[in-house]
């Protein structure tokens, strides 16, 4: 089982990457590819642009990826009630190549931030608008404040009852790749 995880997030001390880390690690016997959208950044998306260059080159190696995966693990920075400017770039030029890029594989879709919404509203959004992309969301898990809840230096979820949470998810998704 291939899992690749990553975050809605260019930070690169992003508390949704740790966070996809740590729900990828909780899966059994898979190999996990932890993807950086840093390492895809394309240009600001924009119909001139794409005239221009046509395919962003970073959105092809980044589909290239997700192709990839028997499993997502997926973690979504909440800006402003929305998706982080990286993330919706990078869709929007993927969804220039293809549209299905989630293939129906089984996702855990995840958000944390610092306040105790822990990306609620981002996961709302998320949860209608994912399935344009061919998404098959099995579990949707939130960690509210993180700094309270998320141990960095064990890179695991301190409180138990959040930690058991996203386990029971975990196990949702593993269980529905399987089948
Ligand atoms: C422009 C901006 C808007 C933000 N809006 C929200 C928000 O709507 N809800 C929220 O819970 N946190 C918000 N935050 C705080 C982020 O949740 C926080 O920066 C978090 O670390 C982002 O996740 P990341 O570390 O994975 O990038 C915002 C931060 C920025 C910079």
């Amino acid at each position: 089982m291939k899992i690749i995880a990553f975050a809605g997030s260019n930070s690169s001390v992003s508390i949704n990457k740790m966070l996809a880390t740590y729900a990828a690690s909780l899966f059994e016997g898979a190999d996990v590819e932890i993807l950086d959208l840093n390492d895809y950044e394309a240009p600001l998306y924009g119909i001139d642009i794409e005239n221009k260059i046509g395919q962003a080159e970073q959105a092809v190696q980044f589909l290239l990826k997700l192709k990839s995966a028997d499993i997502f693990v997926l973690s979504l920075a909440e800006n402003n009630g929305n998706y982080s400017v990286a993330f919706k770039n990078i869709i929007d030029w993927c969804s220039r190549i293809e549209r299905d890029f989630f293939n129906k594989k089984p996702m855990l879709l995840m958000a944390t931030s610092p306040g105790r919404g822990g990306g609620s509203l981002v996961l709302e959004i998320a949860k209608s608008n994912l399935p344009r992309f061919d998404s098959n969301v099995k579990a949707v898990f939130s960690l509210p404040s993180f700094e309270y809840n998320f141990n960095q230096e064990t890179s695991t979820i301190s409180n138990a009852e959040l930690d058991s949470e996203l386990k029971k998810a975990v196990k949702i998704v593993q269980e529905a790749a399987q089948n």
